[in-house]
């Protein structure tokens, strides 16, 4: 790989690997000559682009993750795989000019696909490990860390593994999950730092009234896994279940793993309250059963938002995210004495199109939750960003990302990279990004 050494130093004044300023001169001017030529023969309108040839700007860029070592590390998801049925999906494995965008701005990975439940294992007797394990490698070969997404879900679930939500062979489901979950973090060992342990059992919307006593009836109705097992407080509780088999095997693989749940839409102040109880339930008993040790360590908030309340290429009828809401979601999980991380951000706005304006729009709030985070930040584990570029984002329509087509810096990176110049002058700030960020970010 060009110009990325295999480790980096996080807070090195000048990273040691840069090549020499007339090299990189000379490949910023090799690459324009590319991209322009591939341009004009390759895309002849813009919005495609994906893991195309890079902006030349694409490797001057200062690094995000040096710039918020000192309170939080920046991560981003990797994947080893195309699909064909994304815009302008790409491998990031593979791809020079990602993997050193990836190694350059992020100290932190998820597998966006390859450690899910229908990856890993479609059929009862089938190990599809291949794309997860050289994400691995991949993080091991450049000093990542890497947090594992995602053990028990409703979603890309085979249906088998939760017996076809069948509550009269609930015995079979439940040996399922915990065959599922032990062979998945053995697998991985402690070369996985934290897992989702559980994702969304809450639906999208939950209603008002929530309260300590009865969260379970706003659970999601249709996940397999509840319908099958259950989620009884006194027996058998597919919740329960799902962490203290994962809190049992982490003890033996690594007494720090951090366990998380992990849901979307947490920045709703009813949802919020029913993620709050949950937890709390879950670990008032297990700190009861277990002299005061915590079950769930942590909470993540996936963090998929959106600049305007329509057009976004996603449904979404909430209108634009409150910066304040996800504060105090932040914070409301925090008082538990939990990490709190924020662990799939994208902002959408637009539907395809990408005007200036809404660009602008876009980078303003992402300057804004990065404040957030920042004014919070001793309660934040990491903050994850979900995939590079838009065109390559599972939310492609919405342009929710901080890299646009060709890896073109947005606006929105240069808020994520310097909120509070963003939000002062934005148009002082961009005319001239070397005067507001230290150069020992820069490379
Ligand atoms: C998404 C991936 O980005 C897509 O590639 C896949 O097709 C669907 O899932 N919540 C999660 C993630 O926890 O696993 C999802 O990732 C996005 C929503």
């Amino acid at each position: 790989m060009r110009g990325t050494g295999s480790k980096r130093a996080p807070h090195a004044a000048a990273a040691p690997h840069a090549p020499a300023a007339g090299q990189r001169a000379a490949g910023r001017a090799a690459l324009a000559l590319v991209a322009g030529v591939v341009l004009l023969l390759a895309v002849p309108s813009c919005g495609t682009g994906g893991g195309g040839v890079p902006t030349p700007e694409f490797d001057v860029l200062p690094s995000l993750n040096e710039i918020w070592a000192p309170y939080f590390p920046v991560g981003n998801i990797v994947s080893s795989v195309n699909y064909s049925w994304r815009p302008a999906r790409v491998a990031d494995l593979g791809n020079q000019a990602r993997e050193e965008l990836l190694v350059r701005q992020f100290s932190i990975i998820t597998a966006e696909d390859e450690m899910k439940p229908d990856w890993l294992r479609p059929q009862p007797h089938t190990w599809n490990a291949a794309g997860a394990d050289r994400i691995m490698a991949f993080a091991q070969e450049h000093g990542l860390r890497v947090h594992g997404h995602t053990l028990v879900w409703h979603s890309q679930t085979p249906a088998w593994m939760y017996a076809d939500g069948d509550r009269a062979r609930s015995a079979e489901a439940i040996a399922n999950m915990q065959y599922h979950i032990e062979r998945v973090m053995r697998h991985f060992g402690d070369a996985i730092e934290s897992w989702d342990v559980l994702n969304e059992v809450f639906p999208s919307t939950v209603g008002g009234g929530v309260s300590a006593g009865n969260w379970r009836n706003f659970l999601r109705g249709y996940s397999g896994w509840l319908r099958a097992i259950g989620s009884n407080p006194n027996g058998d509780c597919f919740i329960w279940i799902a962490f203290t088999t994962a809190r049992r095997i982490a003890d033996e693989i690594n007494p720090n793993m951090v366990l998380y749940y992990n849901d979307y839409n947490l920045d709703s102040a009813n949802k919020r309250l029913a993620v709050y109880y949950m937890v709390r339930e879950m670990n008032e008993r297990f700190a009861r059963e277990n002299n005061g040790r915590r079950l769930i360590d942590a909470i993540g908030m996936q963090a998929h938002y959106h600049a305007s309340g329509q057009g976004s290429g996603a449904a979404y009828p909430w209108g634009p995210t409150s910066p304040g809401a996800v504060g105090a979601s932040i914070q409301r999980f925090a008082s538990l004495g939990l990490y709190v991380s924020i662990t799939e951000l994208d902002v959408t706005i637009g539907n395809v199109t990408l005007s200036p304006r809404m660009e602008r729009q876009q980078a303003n709030l992402y300057a804004q939750l990065f404040q957030v985070f920042r004014d919070n930040a001793g309660s934040i584990r990491r903050v994850s960003i979900w995939g590079i570029d838009d065109p390559a984002s599972w939310r492609a329509r919405g342009n929710p990302l901080l890299f646009g087509s060709n890896l073109r810096p947005k606006e929105a990176f240069w808020a994520a990279a310097n909120p509070d110049a963003f939000r002062r002058n934005a148009n002082a700030y961009l005319a001239d990004p070397k005067a507001f960020i230290d150069e020992r970010f820069w490379r």
